[in-house]
C-alpha cells in the first residue's frame, strides 16, 4: 500500500510505509548497547563507524555502550546514487587509531548483498585486531556469499529500499528520525 505520508522532510516524495519508527529503533539501540557491553567484559574496544549511512546509527549506540571505547571511522563507497549495489567498494578513509591487539567492532547501518562488508572484513583482518565482529542495524538476509557472521543485529529488514536514520537515496532522506520503504 503506498500512502503519503505529511512529512516535509519528505519533499513531497510518497513512501510505502515507516518500517521502523522512532521508538522501536531506539529501544532496540539500547538493547544492542546493552549486548555489546556485556559481550566485551575487558580489553580496548575500538567501534569502527562505516560512514556515511551509519552516522546516526553509531551516534545513538556509542551513547549506550556502558565501558570504556574509542570511535573511529572508515569510508567506502559502493552504491553512488543507484538502488542497487554496484559491488564496487573503495575505501575513500582509514582509521587513524592503531587497530593491531583491539577488538575492533564495524558498525554498518544495514547488510545489502555483503559485498561491502567481505571487502572491508579482510581489510581489517589483516591488521591483526585481537577480535572483529560486525553490528548492523539493519539485515536483509540476502548476503549468500556473505563470508563473515554478523554477531550483533538490531533488526531483520523487508526487501525493499529503505532510507531514513543515516540511510540515503543519492544523498537525500538520511534525516528522518525513522525508517521508511521508498516507493
Ligand atoms: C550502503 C550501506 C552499506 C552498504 C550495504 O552504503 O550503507 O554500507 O551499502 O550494501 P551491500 O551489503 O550490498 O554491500 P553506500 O555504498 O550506499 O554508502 P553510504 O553508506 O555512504 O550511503
Amino acid at each position: 500500500m503506498t500512502a503519503t505520508i505529511a512529512d516535509p522532510r519528505l519533499s513531497g516524495r510518497a513512501v510505502k510505509r515507516i518500517a521502523f519508527d522512532e521508538e522501536t529503533i531506539a529501544g532496540r539501540v539500547a538493547e544492542l548497547g546493552a549486548e555489546i557491553t556485556e559481550a566485551y567484559p575487558d580489553g580496548d574496544l575500538l567501534v569502527l563507524g562505516l560512514l556515511k549511512g551509519s552516522f546516526i546509527f553509531l551516534s545513538d549506540l556509542v551513547r549506550k555502550i556502558n565501558r570504556p571505547i574509542q570511535v573511529d571511522f572508515l569510508v567506502a563507497a559502493s552504491y553512488g546514487d543507484a538502488m542497487v549495489s554496484s559491488g564496487n567498494v573503495r575505501l575513500l578513509y582509514d582509521p587513524e587509531t592503531k587497530l593491531e591487539g583491539k577488538h575492533i567492532l564495524l558498525v554498518e547501518d544495514i547488510v545489502d548483498s555483503g559485498k561491502t562488508l567481505n571487502k572491508l572484513m579482510a581489510l581489517l583482518e589483516e591488521r591483526s585486531p585481537r577480535s572483529l565482529e560486525i553490528c548492523a542495524l539493519l539485515h536483509k538476509r540476502i548476503a549468500d556469499e556473505l563470508q563473515y557472521e554478523t554477531r550483533f543485529v538490531g533488526f531483520d529488514a523487508p526487501h525493499e529500499f529503505l532510507v531514513g536514520y543515516g540511510l540515503d537515496h543519492a544523498e537525500n532522506f538520511r534525516h528522518l528520525p525513522y525508517i521508511a520503504s521508498l516507493q
